[in-house]
């Protein structure tokens, strides 16, 4: 039995819309419905735990009956370590893998999702990646100070997954400061190989308002269906 958990309890401070960005519509649905039925549409999910803040879990109510592997909505906390931590705590005793998924994330594939569950299961952890297609620089005091060889480098997505055992441990042995901003960072100090699984440019997380109108694009283009 493997669960995923859907964090999508922040506050969009980015954002900067009247409601949390994660409410916002997206061709005329919430985000955060996209990206529940892209989770649920993965075969190797078995359950879902969606993490919302407590003032907006009313908000799911009637998009809740939609989504029979939705078993359980939990109250987030003030940083998305603090989050995932709350969706920790309502895993299930015999869940065996947990995929850990950003609610503002709408666009990740199914293929995606099982592919890193996959990973998973044989390496204990793995971590959804895309390439870095900008040439990067490290910097120092208002200069360039060297550049860094992209081939590298991979920018962390989500899902990312682990054996619940080691996601556990990792909470349980490491400080939740501002600088774990994912699973993986935990997962990494506790020197446990991360297998990487390469996903695609495609799989954005919104952030920023420009966001959702490619959102809305890719929505439409690139991956159409929820099996996509
Ligand atoms: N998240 C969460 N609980 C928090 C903070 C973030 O569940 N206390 C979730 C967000 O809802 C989002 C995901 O973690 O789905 C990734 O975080 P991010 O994109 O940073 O969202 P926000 O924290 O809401 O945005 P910002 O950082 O701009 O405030
Ligand atoms: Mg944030």
């Amino acid at each position: 039995m493997n669960s995923a958990i859907i964090v999508a309890a922040g506050s969009g401070e980015r954002f900067r819309s009247e409601i949390p960005k994660q409410f916002l519509e997206i061709n005329g649905r919430p985000l955060i419905e996209w990206t529940v039925e892209r989770v649920h549409a993965a075969p190797s999910v078995d359950l879902i735990i969606l993490v919302l803040a407590e003032d907006h879990i009313h908000r799911f109510d009637e998009l809740r009956a939609g989504f029979p592997k939705l078993t359980a909505i939990v109250a987030g906390g003030q940083s998305r370590a603090e989050s995932v931590g709350k969706g920790l705590a309502a895993v299930a005793a015999d869940c065996e893998i947990v995929a850990v998924h950003d609610g503002a994330r709408p666009l990740v594939s199914v293929d995606e999702i099982e592919r890193t569950i996959s990973a998973a299961r044989s390496t204990g952890a793995a971590c959804l990646v895309a390439s870095v297609t900008d040439t990067i620089k490290s910097i120092h005091s208002g200069e360039i100070a060297a550049t860094l060889d992209r081939d590298k480098l991979r920018r962390a997505l989500t899902p990312q997954a682990f054996r619940v055992e080691i996601l556990k441990r990792a909470f349980e042995s490491a400080g939740l400061t501002n600088a774990v901003t994912d699973e993986c960072y935990l997962v990494e100090k506790l020197g446990h190989p991360i297998a990487i699984v390469e996903g695609s440019a495609s799989n954005i997380k919104i952030t920023h308002p420009e966001d959702l109108v490619l959102a809305e694009a890719l929505m439409e283009t690139v991956r159409g269906t929820p099996a996509g």
